[in-house]
């Protein structure tokens, strides 16, 4: 980026040419070398498994191994250490053809359990060895989050009557996290995972009501990971609130192994994709987020109060307390941060939102309220830490224009998107201001296309869909 060259440290790579094999490539000089395989043993003491390449491990086993199709990752290290330290990751879903040994045949309770744990999160430890990296194993801070483990849900939409369900009356004990795609990490050393396509798992009903709709739980949902087939709650017909519990960013822990992992409900609940976060001047925490799904919308969530020293101990109810807000980009290149607040503008009972919680819980229907801008697919944030821009990647959208679908608008500008964009913003003054101005840093796409919208305006080497993103301390840009 501009920042890196205007301080002389260019990162100096060949580019890998387009190719389309199916193996890792990486430029001229360096090397790479697998990890953290699904099924090798997150690394519990006592409690490590082999791997069964025949895919015969069973649930209790994958529960101590670790879950397939890794996507955000996080790493922490030990006192400050480039050497040693905590890799967190998100294993987002599962492929249940190579998940058991005859796939999805004879379908059963075991199966939905392995496929459970196969989700959620590992914390593993690891260190530099030679010019590469190897897994710490057993290690005191080794842990598998599942689609099963206790966690808490706290923030104001604790409790409320439609987070409650038969296993849990009181709407603040929830059983796991899933589809955990993007992700953040606090500066109080903790990670965050992102609920992101939570709908895919709920069976849905056949009329289902407004609420279910806006949210994507319809019939036929079921089908791909058939868990609601032995998980009863999986099913809205029977359990009708249990997919509210879902959509949340969690907060958890790595240092410490046996600590319960938190939804943190003031953030609001989307199809999250990740959770980028940073600091006010006066030392504030700001979390932006995306939301993956066509026509869904970005968030930004501004703490109550300061980040104190002293780590997670001392910041354990920071995402509790906040003010969040929903993106509105205009057509004159400014855009406004629009309050997530009960009874601000349309947010008034008589329009469904009675409390925080109803907000919260309903953030989509609060959002359109508003009237936010409808992005094409939302999927990482990051904020460059010398410039403090913030850029988001809008991963594609093909049904932009389409029949009885929103038309292309400024920030969103080309029908049948297949090829995404990238947005950046620089907020009026603190990350904490309410007015921002935007503009295109890319439109992505490849000159070669036939079709004029699939170009973009890529100087240099093409990509589409751009997803992951971060800009480092030096001011790169990784996409
Ligand atoms: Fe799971 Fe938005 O990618
Ligand atoms: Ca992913
Ligand atoms: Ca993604």
């Amino acid at each position: 980026s501009g920042n890196a060259a205007s301080l002389g440290r260019g990162i100096g790579f060949k580019s890998v040419p387009m190719a389309a094999v199916d193996r890792i490539v990486v430029p001229e000089g360096y090397s790479a070398q697998v990890l953290y395989r699904w099924g090798d043993a997150v690394g519990v003491a006592g409690q490590m498994p082999a791997f069964n390449a025949d895919a015969s491990n069973t649930a209790a086993e994958q529960a101590l191994q670790a879950g397939m199709h890794h996507d955000g990752m996080a790493f922490f290290p030990t006192e400050g250490s480039s050497q040693r330290g905590l890799l967190v990751m998100n294993h987002e879903y599962v492929d249940d053809g190579l998940l058991h040994t005859d796939g999805m045949k004879n379908w059963s309770a075991e199966k939905v359990r392995k496929s459970m744990n196969a989700h959620g999160v590992s914390v593993i430890e690891i260190q530099r060895e030679g010019s590469g990296w190897k897994q710490v194993a057993p290690s005191k801070f080794a842990r598998r989050i599942t689609a099963l483990t206790p966690m808490t849900l706290t923030g104001p939409a604790a409790g409320h009557p439609m987070l409650r369900t038969a296993g849990d009356p009181t709407g603040t004990r929830i059983l796991g996290t899933y589809n955990n795609c993007a992700n953040g990490h606090t500066p109080w050393g903790t990670y965050l995972t992102c609920e992101e396509n939570f709908a895919d798992y709920f069976e849905g009903v056949e009329n289902p009501d407004a609420h279910q709709r806006r949210w994507g739980i319809r019939k036929g949902n079921g089908a791909k990971y058939r868990w609601h087939e032995h998980e009863e709650r999986f099913s809205a017909a029977k359990h009708p609130n249990e997919s509210n519990r879902y959509g949340w960013v969690v907060e958890i822990d790595p240092q410490d192994p046996a600590s319960t992992p938190i939804k943190r409900s003031a953030l609001g609940r989307a199809a999250h994709e990740g959770a980028a976060t940073a600091l006010t001047a006066d030392g504030r925490a700001v979390v932006y987020m995306g939301e993956d799904s066509r026509f869904e919308y970005i968030y930004k969530f501004v703490s109550r109060d300061r980040v104190k020293p002293g780590g997670f101990a001392a910041n354990r109810e920071l995402l509790d307390h906040g003010t969040l807000y929903v993106a509105r980009f205009d057509v004159d290149g400014t855009g406004e941060w629009m309050p997530l607040v009960q009874g601000q503008g349309p947010l008034t009972a008589d329009k469904g939102f009675a409390n925080q919680g109803d907000v919260l819980i309903k953030s989509r229907q609060a959002s359109d309220a508003l009237g936010a801008t409808k992005m094409d697919r939302p999927e990482w944030t990051t904020v460059d830490p010398i410039t403090k821009e913030v850029y988001c990647t809008l991963t594609n959208n093909s049904n932009r224009g389409g029949q009885g679908q929103p038309f292309m608008d400024a920030a969103n500008p080309r029908s049948n998107n297949t090829m995404g964009q990238i947005i950046r913003w620089k907020e009026t003054g603190d990350l904490d201001a309410t007015r921002f101005a935007w503009n295109h840093l890319v439109l992505a796409g490849d000159p070669k296309q036939s079709r004029y919208e699939a170009q973009g305006n890529i100087k240099g080497d093409t990509f589409g869909s751009p997803d992951g993103l971060l800009v480092d301390a030096r001011g790169v840009l990784w996409i």
